[in-house]
């Protein structure tokens, strides 16, 4: 028996075997526990004798067992640290870092140089109450300006905002003017029931602009807007101010920016012009300020609306408006981050 057990420990392998063999060489229905059990019909003088001898073998085993049992969990830890060894001596993997979007970053630009001119930046929804992106904007219903800016109905009354003037509307019905002039951009995004092509995008950016004091001109107008083109797209370029027709300013102006990549012959995004509009912009119309409440006797304003889209388009060369919304990181990745 005790031959036998031994070898069987020997050859065990596995924590599962060293038990199954515990078990039945020194459980409670063991041969060992039998014979203990089985001392009472012995002879008296016998019993110390075989109890002896049980007891040495069973104590043999069980230390036979114990030291089986360290080796193999030896052996399992040794295998489990092998497999989990860390070289740190490996150079990392590196990690790809994204970036903010193209968009994002002249958004950025622009919100930076307007707050540092002591604008505010204020946000809209982008599901809008007609009343806001249209009536109160000097676009009654039916009005033939309607137009040109279809959009997407939610219902009779709520679409998808055609524009972020609806958000000057907003802050001008509730900015207390006893605190100071309103000075205000607000970016995002505008929909347009156009269909897409390199030019047009059913979804695109603006941002807003509006100044309401006392004593506004348009050279106001003109100082601003001449900054904006300076500051995203450098010293030497011009804009130029071509009468136009808005229902909310009067008088009104769109504004182009001189293509300076293409060096004055004009390409692909100047329509091979020399210039590219990029700003809708004017006085703020009398009766639009009358419906936000605000004193017309004292107070006037401009307003104007840039795309971000059209500027980065300018800005980088890129001929296409629908790359911006294609998520490819291969174009996206072009445009790192400045500062
Ligand atoms: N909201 C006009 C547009 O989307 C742009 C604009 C804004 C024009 C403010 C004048 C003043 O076309």
């Amino acid at each position: 028996l005790k031959e036998k057990g031994l070898e069987n420990i020997s050859k065990a392998d596995n924590l599962d075997t060293i038990n199954q063999i515990r078990v039945s060489l020194l459980g409670k229905k063991g041969p060992i526990t039998e014979v203990l059990r089985g001392m009472k019909d012995l002879e008296p003088q016998e019993r110390p004798k075989v109890g002896q001898f049980a007891n040495e073998i069973r104590d043999e085993l069980t230390k036979v067992l114990a030291e089986k049992k360290e080796e193999i969990e030896l052996i399992k830890m040794a295998k489990k640290l092998e497999k989990e060894t860390i070289d740190v001596t490996l150079p990392g993997k590196k990690v790809q870092q994204g970036q903010s979007h193209i968009i994002t970053q002249v958004i950025d630009e622009i919100e930076k140089l307007f707050i540092g001119m002591g604008y505010q930046v204020v946000d809209g929804p982008e599901v809008e109450e007609d009343h806001y992106n249209f009536e109160m904007l000097n676009l009654p219903k039916d009005h033939p300006a309607r137009d040109m800016q279809d959009t997407f109905y939610i219902t009779d009354n709520l679409l998808m905002r055609t524009q972020t003037s609806p958000v000057q509307a907003r802050t001008m019905e509730i900015h207390d003017f006893t605190q100071g002039p309103l000075k205000m951009i607000s970016p995002g995004k505008v929909y347009r029931r156009d269909t897409d092509d390199a030019t047009h995008s059913h979804q695109f950016h603006q941002i807003e602009g509006l100044v309401i004091d006392k004593n506004i001109t348009m050279a106001d107008l003109k100082g601003t807007l001449q900054l904006i083109a300076q500051t995203i797209f450098g010293e030497d370029r011009e804009i130029r101010m071509r009468p136009s027709y808005f229902p909310f300013t009067e008088p009104s102006a769109e504004i182009d920016v001189s293509c300076f990549k293409c060096n004055g012959q004009g390409c692909s995004v100047c329509k091979n012009t020399g210039w590219i509009e990029v700003l809708g912009a004017g006085m703020v119309h009398p009766n639009v300020l009358k419906m936000a409440g605000v004193d017309t006797e004292v107070y006037g304003g401009f307003a104007f609306g840039l795309g971000p889209d059209r500027f980065a388009m300018l800005k980088y060369g890129v001929d296409d408006i629908r790359q911006f919304y294609l998520n490819d990181v291969r174009f996206l990745n072009q445009f790192s981050v400045k500062g």
